[in-house]
C-alpha cells in the first residue's frame, strides 16, 4: 500500500515541486512505533508541522489505517506507511530525524525500569536499523525505561562505527513540560511564560526539577519546593494511575515530542539560541549520560551547559539522581555487551 504507488510517487513529485517554488525548507522524520498511543497523535502533529517535508510512519501493526487517514490533512509533509521489520529499512533511508515511541508502556504498580525486558530489544533492533539505512540522522528515543534505553542505542550505534553522541537525544521534555505547568499554577501565571530546567533523567528522583532556576526569577517556600518537586517526579505515575491500566501519557508525551522535535529541527536547519532540555553523553557530571539544557545546532546538541548554581535541596537531590542513575545506565550498558 498505497495500492497505486506510481500515483504516490506522482503526487509526492508533484508536491515536492511546490514546496520547491515556495523555496521552504523540509526534513525527512520517521517515527517508529507511530500506531501506538503516542505514535499517532504524534504523527498528526508532526503532519502540521511546517518544517516537515516528508514523514514516515512504521510500526509493527496497523500502521495502513494510521498513515491513510493522516494523510489526508491538507497539509505540506508527504506521508508513508511501512509495516512490519521487513519494511524497516524503507522506512528510515534517508531520514535526517528518527523519533521512537516504539515499545510497551506502563501499567498501574510498575516502574519504568519494568518496561526493561521488552523495550530494551526493541530499542536494539530500531536502533541497528538506524546505523545501517540513516546514519547520520538525529534521533529522539522516547521508550522508557529512557535512563537505559539511551545507552542502549548508544552501545548499538558505537559497534556498528556509527555513533554520534550530539546526535542520540533522549526525550525529557515531557518533565518540563509538567514542570512548567506546575510551577505556572502555583505562581499564577500563563505557563507558556515560564521556564523550569529539569536535568537527571527520566524516572522517579532521577527527574530534578531545579526550581532555584525557574524564569521568571520567583522564590517557593519549601512546602511549595517539596510539592512541586515531588509532582514532577511522580507526573507520569499520576497519568499512569488515573489510566488504571490503559496505558500512560500519551496526548501529553505527544506534545512534548513535538516540541522536542521542532526544536531539533529548527537547530538542524540553522536557527540560533534553540535550547531545551534532553537526556544526553554528558561531562556535566561523572555519569557518561545526563540529561540537562543542551543548544540544538546543525550538528544536534552542538552545546550542553553545566548545571549552575544548585540550593542545598537541589544538591542532595542530585546526589539521589544519580546514584539511581548510574545503575539505569550501567544496566542499558550491560544488556548490549549481552
Ligand atoms: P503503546 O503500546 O500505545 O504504543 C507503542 C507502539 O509501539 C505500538 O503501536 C506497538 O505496536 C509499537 N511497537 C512495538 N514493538 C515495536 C517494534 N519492534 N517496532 C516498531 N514499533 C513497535 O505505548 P505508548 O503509550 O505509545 O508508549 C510508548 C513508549 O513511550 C513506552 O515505552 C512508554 O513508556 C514511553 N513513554 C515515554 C515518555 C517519555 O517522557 N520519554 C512518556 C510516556 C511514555
Amino acid at each position: 500500500y498505497p495500492p497505486n504507488l506510481q500515483m504516490e510517487e506522482n503526487s509526492c513529485l508533484r508536491q515536492a515541486k511546490c514546496r520547491a517554488k515556495g523555496g521552504a525548507a523540509g526534513f525527512k522524520v520517521a517515527i517508529l512505533g507511530a500506531a501506538g498511543g503516542i505514535g499517532q497523535p504524534l504523527a498528526m502533529l508532526m503532519k502540521i508541522n511546517p518544517l516537515v517535508s516528508v514523514l514516515h510512519l512504521y510500526d509493527v501493526v496497523n500502521t495502513p489505517g494510521v498513515t491513510a487517514d493522516i494523510s489526508h490533512m491538507d497539509t505540506g509533509a508527504v506521508v508513508r506507511g511501512f509495516l512490519g521489520q521487513p519494511q524497516l529499512e524503507n522506512a528510515l533511508t534517508g531520514m535526517d530525524l528518527v523519533i521512537i515511541p516504539a515499545g510497551v508502556p506502563r501499567k498501574p504498580g510498575m516502574t519504568r525500569d519494568d518496561l526493561f525486558n521488552i523495550n530494551a530489544g526493541i530499542v536494539r533492533t530500531l536502533c541497528e536499523g538506524i546505523a545501517k539505512c540513516c546514519p547520520n540522522a538525529t534521533v529522539n528515543l522516547i521508550s522508557n525505561p529512557v535512563n537505559s534505553t539511551v545507552p542502549i542505542a548508544a552501545e548499538v550505534f558505537k559497534k556498528a562505527g556509527t555513533y554520534d553522541p550530539k546526535k542520540l537525544l533522549g526525550v525529557t521534555m515531557l518533565d518540563v513540560v509538567r514542570a512548567n505547568t506546575f510551577v505556572a499554577e502555583v505562581l499564577g501565571l500563563d505557563p507558556r511564560d515560564v521556564d523550569v530546567p529539569v536535568v537527571g533523567g527520566h524516572a522517579g528522583v532521577t527527574i530534578l526539577p531545579l526550581l532555584s532556576q525557574v524564569k521568571p526569577p520567583c522564590s517557593f517556600t519549601q512546602e511549595e519546593t517539596e510539592y512541586l518537586t515531588n509532582r514532577i517526579q511522580n507526573g507520569g505515575t499520576e497519568v499512569v494511575e488515573a489510566k488504571a491500566g490503559a496505558g500512560s501519557a500519551t496526548l501529553s508525551m505527544a506534545y512534548a515530542a513535538v516540541k522536542f522535535a521542532d526544536a531539533c529541527l529548527r537547530g538542524l536547519r540553522g536557527d540560533a539560541g534553540v535550547v531545551e532540555c534532553a537526556f544526553v553523553a554528558s561531562q556535566v557530571t561523572e555519569l557518561p549520560f545526563f540529561a540537562s539544557k543542551v543548544r540544538l545546532g546543525r550538528q544536534g546538541a552542538e552545546e550542553i551547559f553545566q548545571l549552575g548554581p544548585l540550593n542545598e535541596y537541589e544538591r542532595i537531590g542530585l546526589e539521589k539522581a544519580k546514584k539511581e542513575l548510574a545503575g539505569s545506565i550501567q544496566k542499558g550498558i550491560s544488556f548490549s555487551k549481552k
